[in-house]
């Protein structure tokens, strides 16, 4: 048994802490918002996951310290935007050694930072782990089988972490690649923007196909160019995370896409889907770190058109059908060479 503080009582955090609390460990919750650990305490619920019963023993909190003292563990769980203010709230509380697992996916647009290396940042003491991976909060407070990766600093951590974690219905994998891990989580948020915009469009299986695959193309270019594994990219945190985030209606970047491909504004879909959608902050930060490391993302690029330079979503299909002739992959040589 260990214990377990989760810092942030959004959808992902509250399927966390439920399925920590079933494996038997001591779980407590965080939030900022304090009213929602009140509506929590009083309902036993979570507003997005209604069906979802919160055990009594599952301690609800809006005290920062009592969430943290003593834990073994420590995930954290709020959205992307929110990693730093909230790492710099924890920062007195936090422990030479402790283990911080985030779960949020995202890239700090301000820095370019991933939200792992920003908790580094503020958090130099701990021992900064993620967990990532296809994983809908809605599918994993139902027990629906579900698999994600542990990534850590020390194979002991990430070994640690999938022993904690992992259930009949959660299967966990380590991996040495945080990095390559974040990247594939917060990358995938923009082809799913993507997606999204093509089947507003009303566009077929084909496009969306080739969106996942060329997406998974411009991901592995750019994170092997920042030093993530290429192996990597082609497992869960990557395509895995990429195939369910572009094919869900739980995906709320698939879900504002789908909004902005029919003819609304990017302000009017993010209001519209009420909660924040991480693709379009990780949209800016792709484009900024395919200039930074000169990479080609043809569809990140156009992603970037639609949202911010008003450019219809049609014409920035048809950009990208009929943009230069390329080859498929530059790795693989010719049988021939030419006469
Ligand atoms: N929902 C999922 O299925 C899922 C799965 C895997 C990873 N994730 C990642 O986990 C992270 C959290 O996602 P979510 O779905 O739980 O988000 P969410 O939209 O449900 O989270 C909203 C929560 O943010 C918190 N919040 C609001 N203002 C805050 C502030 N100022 N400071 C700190 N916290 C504040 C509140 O607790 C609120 O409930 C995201 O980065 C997401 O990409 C989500």
């Amino acid at each position: 048994m260990a214990k377990v503080g989760v810092i942030g009582s959004g959808t992902w955090g509250i399927a966390l802490a439920v399925l920590l609390y079933h494996n038997g460990h001591e779980v407590a919750v965080w939030s900022a918002l304090p009213e929602e650990i009140l509506e929590m305490k009083r309902t036993r619920s979570h507003q997005n996951l209604p069906e979802l019963i919160l055990p009594q023993e599952l301690v609800l909190t809006e005290d920062l310290e009592k969430a943290m003292a003593g834990q073994d563990i420590l995930v954290t769980a709020v959205p992307s935007v929110y990693v730093r203010s909230t790492a710099k709230r924890m920062q007195p509380f936090c422990r030479y050694g402790q283990v911080v697992v985030n779960v949020a996916k995202g890239i700090e647009e301000s820095t370019l930072m991933t939200l792992s290396e920003v908790l580094e940042e503020e958090l130099p003491m701990a021992d900064v782990a993620v967990l990532s991976g296809p994983s809908h909060a809605e599918e994993v407070s139902r027990e629906l089988p579900t698999t994600c990766v542990a990534g850590a600093r020390t194979q002991k951590t990430a070994e640690y972490l999938q022993g904690i974690f992992m259930k009949d219905v959660f299967r966990v994998y380590t991996s040495p690649d945080i990095l390559g891990i974040e990247l594939g989580g917060s990358l995938k948020n923009v082809i799913a923007l993507a997606a999204g915009i093509a089947d507003g469009l009303g566009c077929g299986d084909n496009t969306k196909a080739a969106l996942i695959t060329r997406g998974i193309a411009e991901i592995s270019r750019l994170g092997t160019a920042m030093g993530g594994k290429f192996q990597t990219f082609y497992g869960l945190s990557g395509i895995g995370d990429l195939i369910v985030t572009c094919a869900s209606m739980h995906s709320r970047n698939r879900r504002a896409g789908i909004l902005i491909g029919q003819g609304k504004t990017m302000e009017e879909a993010t209001k519209e889907v009420k909660m924040v959608v991480e693709g379009i902050y990780s949209a800016k930060a792709a484009l900024a770190l395919s200039e930074k490391y000169e990479v080609s993302m043809p569809i990140v690029e156009q992603v970037n058109e639609v949202l911010f330079n008003g450019k219809p979503a049609s014409e920035a299909v048809k950009d990208l059908m009929l943009r230069d002739k390329t080859i498929e992959s530059s790795d693989i040589p010719w049988d021939r060479l030419e006469e």
